[in-house]
């Protein structure tokens, strides 16, 4: 844990408003009131293999039943041990049977108006097809392929066909950049990557492509690539490397039996931020997972039959891995897929996406919520939202201005609102309303998923009284939680299982009301949530640092009224250098290079020194204040030198 002391997690939020679920909701919905909820937790706590094990019966498709619900030696858990199944199987094939069979899987709509739809026959043609190239290309069970790619159909195509034949994906963020990838790249060995040429964002086109081309220059364990034709960009095709996808799909055979795969075997790698400079490799495997995504899918959004649900994450975060595609494809439901931004051509692109398809269900993120919500009601009020039933978001704490605004303008004060937590190790939401059940509080994720132990406990493990703050943790294993980090099961340990004794750490710190709400208060260590996306201060820092002018940099995150959180670098230069607007573009747009541009630093501070203790720690309580403008009140007493701090604030009044 970075330099946090008990005292940093008080909350100072005081919000009392209560929203209950209307009663035409509850009636209609799966879990219907508030004493259904209880039944279902208490079940599950006093059982919670049979809980499990009841769920991954009636929700999940098997080849083979399992024999043992759960496997547990701390940290390292294995559920539902000896059955076999297959999450392509589960999203495609069983619905194949009945009506479903022409339903619409997927409803793409691309930035520039171009619209495809998929119904699950579609889907499990193109999926059986690019499984067969997969397998044509040398792709076996086990081995690992890389997807950078937009957001079209062939993303979801592509992952959907490494499941079927039990190749782990790892989806890489389209917006990182061609170092973040090559690092990812070869942390996982895969042996092939899918791409397309390009994306169009913001009325222009990104190029992906050329950004493998340049990761594949020390990539050694990539033999083959394909690439979408989405842009028409040019590119340049190494022979006996690169392979368009139409030119592959052309002769592929479209039967591709789904393979029966263990229940624990690695459905997917995801790279996220940790308190190190190098990213993690999250894995996930098959059976806990989809059930998991299935499971809160179902309760959460209510998902019915005739839904048509729109989650507006990227597929390269687990949000768009999890809700757009797994545990909605798995329901047989309706998924809308968005490939551009929110504002594209105008500020009412997402109600006009809403109105065009009549979405019923719809989930996204605070910091699209308060961007949306500053340009104004008009925009909304464009648009027909009467299709809207269920509002969901998730990626950051909600403030109450924006939750109020949401629940108002967008859902029409008739829409029950779910704000869920969870992260992406947990793979699944962990804490979140049920909405005909619980009712919500704007700002606070209300109460654990039937099945999830949740509590806020102190430094020793010990729970604290209800309004004290403490960190949140998970004090028993779940279907969906992650099983290691790739390859690294001693960080896995470290990571998670080690600070707080015995249970599961989150990063997050959080208290319980009176009425055991969780309000999560945000990261404890030294990752910041930048518009919902989780990046290492230290990540920054180590990029900031490879530059040839720069000494030292200490990375802190700063108050932002739409990001959450913005990025602020303090940088100590090389001796002899010195301080210029050109140099501070130039040290953004390295940063830029060696992650992308989600971590481009909002700002950067040049100071002679860094404000370290006497051990030489950096002192990032101290600079969170500076960053924030805030005085700090900390003690300072253990400053190597006092006058640095004391010039920093001149600086910034300067
Ligand atoms: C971190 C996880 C899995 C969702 C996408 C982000 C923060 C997430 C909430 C929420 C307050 C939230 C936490 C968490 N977070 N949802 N509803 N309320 N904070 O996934 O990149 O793995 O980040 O996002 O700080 O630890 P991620």
């Amino acid at each position: 844990m970075a330099d946090h002391t008990e005292e940093d997690i008080t909350s100072v939020l005081h919000e009392n408003r209560l929203f209950k679920p209307k009663s035409e909701f509850s009636k209609q919905s799966h879990v219907k009131s508030r004493a259904a909820y209880d039944r279902l937790y208490k079940k599950a706590e006093k059982d919670p293999e049979g809980f499990w094990g009841e769920l991954a019966k009636s929700e999940l498709h098997w080849f083979k039943p399992w024999t043992k619900v759960l496997d547990w030696k701390p940290p390292f858990a294995k559920w539902f041990v000896g059955g076999t199944t297959n999450v392509s199987f589960n999203c495609l094939d069983r619905h194949l049977d009945g009506p479903r069979k022409n339903k619409a899987a997927l409803i793409w709509e691309g930035e520039s108006g171009d619209s495809r739809t998929l119904t699950y026959q579609d889907l499990h043609r193109e999926v059986s097809k690019f499984a067969n190239v997969l397998k044509n290309k040398g792709v076996k069970k086990g081995d690992r392929v890389a997807i950078y790619m937009p957001m079209i159909p062939e993303l979801a195509i592509a992952m959907l066909s490494c499941a079927r034949i039990g190749a782990t994906h790892s989806i890489i963020f389209g917006g990182f950049s061609a170092a973040a990838l090559r690092d990812r790249i070869n942390d996982a060995e895969a042996k092939l990557v899918v791409t397309a040429d390009g994306g169009y964002r913001k009325g222009g086109v990104i190029t992906l492509k050329e950004k493998v081309d340049e990761a594949l220059e020390a990539a050694p364990s990539v033999e083959t690539m394909i690439v979408v034709n989405r842009t028409g960009t040019e590119v340049s095709m190494k022979k006996g490397r690169d392979f368009w996808w139409h030119d592959e799909m052309q002769g592929a055979s479209a039967v591709c039996k789904a393979a029966a795969l263990s229940s624990e075997h690695p459905l997917f790698i995801l790279y996220t931020s940790g308190t190190t400079g190098k990213p993690k490799g999250v894995v996930h495997t098959t059976g806990g997972y989809l059930l998991g995504a299935t499971i809160t899918s179902k309760w959460v959004f209510d998902l019915k039959e005739e839904d048509t649900y729109w989650c507006t994450a990227d597929i390269g975060w687990v949000t768009g891995h999890s809700y757009i595609i797994y545990g909605i494809l798995s329901n047989g439901a309706t998924s809308v897929m968005y490939e551009g931004v929110p504002t594209y051509p105008a500020p009412d692109r997402f109600w006009a996406i809403v109105e065009k398809y009549r979405v019923n269900i719809f989930y996204t993120a605070p910091t699209a919520i308060r961007a949306l919500s500053k340009l104004g009601k008009e925009w909304p009020k464009k648009h027909d939202l009467s299709s809207l039933r269920l509002l969901g978001t998730v990626g950051e704490p909600i403030n109450p201005e924006a939750w109020m605004w949401y629940h108002a303008v967008i859902g029409g004060r008739r829409c029950p609102i779910v704000d869920t937590w969870w992260q992406t190790e947990t793979g699944a939401i962990m804490i979140t309303p049920l909405p005909g059940a619980i009712p919500a509080k704007p700002g606070s994720a209300t109460l654990p998923f039937p099945g999830i132990s949740a509590e806020v406990v102190n430094k020793d493990g010990k729970k604290v009284p209800p309004n004290v703050g403490g960190y949140l943790v998970i004090t028993r294993p779940w279907p969906s939680m992650l099983r290691t980090v790739w390859r690294n099961p001693k960080r896995y340990k470290e990571t998670y299982w080690s600070d707080i004794p015995g249970v599961y750490f989150s990063g997050d710190g959080a208290r319980r009301d009176k009425d055991g709400y969780f309000w999560i208060m945000g990261r404890v260590d030294d990752v910041m949530n930048i518009s919902g996306h989780r990046l290492g201060t230290m990540e920054i820092e180590s990029a900031l640092v490879s530059h040839p002018t720069v000494a030292e940099s200490a990375v802190v995150g700063a108050p932002d009224e739409i990001k959450g959180t913005s990025v602020c670098a303090f940088v100590t230069l090389e001796l002899g250098q010195s301080p210029s607007e050109d140099l501070k573009n130039k040290l953004k747009s390295h940063v830029v290079k060696e992650i992308g541009a989600i971590a481009r630093p909002d700002q950067i501070r040049f100071t002679d020194n860094l404000p370290k203790t006497r051990s030489g720690k950096i002192m990032r309580r101290l600079l969170r204040d500076i960053a924030a403008g805030r005085e700090s009140v900390g003690d300072t007493s253990t400053l190597e030198d006092y006058t640095v701090l004391a010039k920093l604030r001149h600086d910034d009044e300067a």
